[in-house]
């Protein structure tokens, strides 16, 4: 049986902000480890996913301070784009924890799948901003 499909990190996704594309590798990395985790049925499930929510929140508020030093104007649809998303994994993790029994896989693959389209969708808005301004932009 195909699993569900890891994450893979390309130049293509890279924001020309070192310090960011290290932390959307890592997440990747921790969502791939939540996937085989999940996959294996192991009991650190729950812990994986709280890895993977609180690297998620130290991310989104670095990304911020970075468009906010930029002056990107995208910046609070952006932000609340990330509070959606940490809102809907909680969403998630309450209905877990009361045992709904379909809700490990769907929130794996929401994970996965919204990391991926907003890393490679809404922040490329702010990356192009930048290289269009990088002489404005400090390195994260
Ligand atoms: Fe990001
Ligand atoms: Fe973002």
């Amino acid at each position: 049986m195909a699993g569900i499909p890891h994450l893979q990190w390309s130049q293509s996704l890279s924001v020309r902000v070192d310090g960011i594309d290290a932390q959307h590798k890592k997440l990747f990395e921790i969502t791939n480890h939540l996937i085989d985790v999940f996959e294996a049925g192991s009991g650190d499930f729950l812990t994986v996913i709280s890895e993977l929510v609180e690297y998620t929140t130290v991310h989104f508020h670095d990304e911020q301070m970075v468009m906010m030093n930029a002056k990107f104007p995208g910046l609070a649809p952006h932000t609340a784009e990330h509070d959606k998303f940490i809102a809907k994994v909680e969403e998630f993790l309450q209905a877990y924890g009361e045992g709904r029994s379909d809700t490990g896989s769907t929130m794996v693959v929401f994970l996965k799948d919204w990391l991926f389209a907003h890393t490679s969708g809404l922040d490329m808005e702010y990356a192009q901003f930048l290289a269009k301004n990088s002489a404005k932009t400090k390195a994260f």
